[in-house]
């Protein structure tokens, strides 16, 4: 009988080894989806008809990304070379702290998943800093904690899962404060705040911007995001960035979605005013928020946090637990869409609160 050779899987680093795994929780969306904060109904119609024609030899051709860069560098007011296309924020992130982590990243918490995430893949200590319960911006704890160690501060802003903003002011402040570090401000929902600081990239040197075309734009799915930032740091991302992660789909379709000014504004004026109504409905219900600058919100819903979203689920409605954020226990994040949306949810929502009552009075 042959003797069983031993198998020898090979390790990967202790990083890696020591990561925790994400699995975002997808699958059968096929709903009204408030989990993902992304646009709830569709892209631009113009998006659509460019799509619709994409011929088969356009596909056998690799992404040319440059000439799509510069337009959209064009429209952002910034230089080409300060700017570069990826496969979405998530990749934006990754390359930037491919090519500068180690030492120390700053962040306030709760905040977006993916930071933690990705410098959990290279020798970086996490400072997180913990937001007040009012999940202000925790400004003047964040400038207490940068050391000489600090490489980069990474902000959303607005922040998910809070909804809250760091003005303009705090933002100058803490990269004057932090002058050895890069200062990443994601403006993932800058639309729905209208606040931005891109004109500062390359008057302030250590300041780098991301954006996405996953939210206000409808375009989840293509994966397309951008970083901006001077071009000395540029320079060094683009090393570490494939110069093909955004497919030619993504690029064909950026121009038609940046033309169609109207349909964005349309889907965001629709959205804050859908934010105002079901804000209305939370506080008639005597539902805790939190004031939001974005396409979301927060809300507190205490120990039935799981039983309440899976209430929703059952009438179709998803929601985001977001208990495990820290200093989130009890709460969920509910994205919002249009009105006539909001108001299929806001009715979800009142079953599913009398459910909970109903519920809690028989325990
Ligand atoms: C703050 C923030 N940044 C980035 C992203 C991801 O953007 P993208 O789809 O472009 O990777 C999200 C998605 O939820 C987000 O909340």
């Amino acid at each position: 009988m042959a003797e069983a050779k031993a198998t020898i899987y090979p390790e990967p680093r202790a990083r890696v080894r020591a990561m925790k795994e994400y699995h975002p929780p997808l699958g059968n969306r096929d709903t009204l989806r408030l989990d993902f904060n992304e646009n709830t109904l569709a892209c631009s119609p113009k998006v659509c008809e460019v799509l619709e024609k994409i011929s088969a030899g356009a596909l056998t051709r690799y992404p040319e990304r440059e000439p799509v860069e510069a337009l959209v560098a064009a429209r952002l007011g910034v230089a080409a070379d300060q700017i570069a296309l990826t496969n979405g924020v998530d990749e934006a992130i990754h390359v930037l702290f491919e090519a500068f982590l180690g030492d120390e990243l700053l962040l306030p918490v709760p905040t977006y998943t993916m930071y933690e995430v990705y410098a959990s893949a290279t020798d970086t200590r996490v400072v997180a800093v913990q937001a007040a319960d009012d999940l202000r911006f925790p400004f003047d704890r964040l400038l207490a904690a940068i050391t000489p160690r600090t490489k980069i501060v990474a902000i959303a802003n607005p922040n998910s899962p809070s909804g809250s903003v760091a003005t303009r002011e705090q933002i100058l402040e803490l990269a004057r404060r932090a002058p050895h570090a890069l200062l990443l401000v994601d403006e993932a929902y800058f639309h729905f705040h209208g606040e931005t600081v891109i004109d500062l990239v390359g008057k302030v040197p250590n300041l780098m911007v991301a954006r996405t075309f996953s939210k206000a734009y409808g375009l989840a799915g293509l994966r397309l995001g951008l970083l901006a930032g001077q071009v000395e740091s540029m320079c060094w991302v683009r090393r570490v960035l494939s110069p093909y992660s955004v497919n030619s789909l993504a690029l064909a379709c950026l121009p038609p979605a940046l033309e169609d000014e109207a349909y964005l504004n349309w889907y965001v004026r629709e959205v804050l005013a859908a934010r105002i109504e079901f804000e209305a409905v939370l506080d008639a219900a005597g539902v805790r928020r939190w004031p939001s600058h974005a396409n979301f919100v927060l809300v507190e819903i205490g120990a039935h946090h799981s039983e309440f979203v899976r209430l929703m689920s059952s009438k179709g409605v998803l929601l985001r637990d977001r208990s495990s954020d820290p200093g989130c226990a009890g709460r969920v994040r509910i994205t919002i869409g249009t009105r006539e949306q909001m108001r299929h949810a806001a009715l979800a929502l009142d079953e599913s609160l009398g459910a909970l009552r109903a519920e809690g009075g028989k325990r």
